[in-house]
């Protein structure tokens, strides 16, 4: 069975595997944001949680949804992906265990097990996949899930949980000591049918968490303390029914506002919360940007008029800036003046990327978690290959400034998180394309 057989995007497809960009072309104009990835897979694996129906809208089309819903059927969920809509009907589950291809897919897949143990009392899985941008332990996950009472066995490649002996998950005070935003979504996951009340300190407080929270007290759960580092989850009986409309994806949105810095131009991005990219934004601002907010009408516009000056960056867990864009902002800043600084604190292995970038002329140079990066423009045009999710949109990036002709390949990554890159900057007066597509 393949793990993308229902895949809506066009990825699956060998000529869409690759990105052709003419640049230098300044941006211009308005688009709409897809919903956010990181928001709709966990509550996606949360619908696992109710016997019955649950309704997600602004479901970005995308392969990890794609491989989410695979995922779901497998197990005996029945789903309907329509447009932006998504239904899920849980009301059978038939199987408890998730084969090794579908996780190898997609690291997020990993909170299936607390849901699953959650609502089955046992749950067993392969280890998660993801991208290769470090060493990515699941062992902050698994302390929390035998916090909660399960027993967690690790055998041939198979993680196995069981609660259903010990008379199902039990709430608990659980200490994260470090705020991973996976594992504090397998604590919520696996607490909302858990009996009595359990506490979550040191939790992640990135603005998907807090949309998994409401999303989940929308379906009957009990959860408070969103927005801070301790969450409490009050475990009930069951959910019931329910509807959700995903957020706007913050960490497109910051890509396409990287974008406009190395294009230069002026563009209008409809459908997210400008409070969710308070660091980045402010960081565009440093390097010469003009940033206009308004929160109310999930609008940021952002108009560059220079080559974007140097930046000192670090990363880190929310509300610092967000690993997701380093690469995108990595790309800029290699197209524009002076010597800019990155610190990854986050993923040890997310500079991948800065290979691809001195393939286009830039000067980068990597020590540790650090890197240097010495502005230099223009970039030039060249063949070269994404190695990951953000560092294949940031190629794209990369190219918007370049000169001449660039063809990005292994773009299956970026399939995995963006809609329709091509779409999105095309629609923006970038001159991109799928290859294989008429012009
Ligand atoms: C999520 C996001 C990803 C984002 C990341 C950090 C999804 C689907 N993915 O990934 O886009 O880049 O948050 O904002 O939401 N760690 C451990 N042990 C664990 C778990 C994590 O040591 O059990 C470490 C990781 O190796 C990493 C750090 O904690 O160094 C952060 O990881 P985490 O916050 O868990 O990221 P993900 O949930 O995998």
């Amino acid at each position: 069975m393949s793990v993308i057989a229902k895949c809506p995007a066009k990825c699956a497809s060998d000529a869409f595997c690759r990105i052709q960009v003419f640049g230098p072309t300044p941006l211009e104009g308005e688009i709409s944001i897809q919903g956010s990835k990181n928001a709709v897979l966990p509550m996606m694996a949360a619908a696992l949680l109710h016997k019955g129906v649950t309704v997600l809208t602004n479901v970005p089309v995308i392969q990890d949804v794609a491989c989410m819903v695979d995922i779901l059927e497998w197990l005996g969920c029945r789903c309907c992906h329509k447009g932006d809509c998504l239904v899920i009907d849980a009301r059978q589950i038939k199987s408890t265990r998730v084969p090794k291809e579908y996780v190898a897919a997609m690291r997020c897949s990993i909170v299936v097990l607390g849901a699953l143990l959650g609502r089955m009392g046992e749950a067993s899985s392969g280890y998660p996949g993801g991208c290769l941008i470090g060493a990515r332990p699941i062992d902050l996950h698994l302390e929390v899930l035998k916090s909660l009472g399960a027993c967690v066995k690790e055998e041939d490649g198979w993680l196995e949980a069981r609660a259903a002996e010990a008379g199902g998950l039990r709430g608990a005070e659980i200490h994260l000591s470090y705020p991973s935003v996976g594992a504090t979504e397998q604590a919520i996951l696996a607490s909302v049918l858990a009996k009595e009340v359990t506490v979550i300190h040191g939790a992640a407080m990135e603005p998907e968490i807090d949309q998994l929270c409401r999303f989940l007290n929308n379906m009957g759960a009990v959860i408070c303390g969103m927005g801070t580092e301790h969450l409490m989850v009050q475990g009930v009986d069951s959910l019931h029914d329910s509807s959700f409309q995903v957020e706007g994806d913050r960490i497109v949105a910051g890509t396409y506002g990287a974008a406009v810095a190395a294009a230069r131009g002026h563009i209008v991005l409809k459908g997210v919360r400008p409070s969710q990219l308070r660091i980045p934004l402010t960081m565009l601002e440093r390097a010469g940007a003009r940033v206009r907010r308004e929160e109310e009408g999930r609008t940021i516009e952002v108009t560059m008029g220079k080559a974007p000056w140097a930046l000192d960056l670090k990363t880190g867990p929310y509300p610092a800036f967000p690993t997701d864009l380093q690469s995108p902002f990595m790309a800029f800043l290699a197209a524009g003046q002076g010597v800019s600084h990155i610190e990854e604190k986050v993923f040890e292995g997310r500079f991948a990327t800065a290979g691809a970038l001195r393939q286009m002329g830039a000067r980068i140079t990597i020590e540790g978690q650090r890197a240097t990066i010495q502005g230099t423009r223009p970039l030039r045009g060249a063949q070269v290959a994404a190695s990951d999710l953000r560092g294949g949109a940031a190629l794209a990036v990369a190219a918007l400034a370049a000169e001449g002709e660039t063809v990005i390949g292994e773009c299956r990554h970026i399939r995995r998180g963006y809609e329709d890159i091509c779409r999105d900057l095309s629609a923006l007066g970038a001159r991109i394309k799928w290859m294989g597509e008429d012009s």
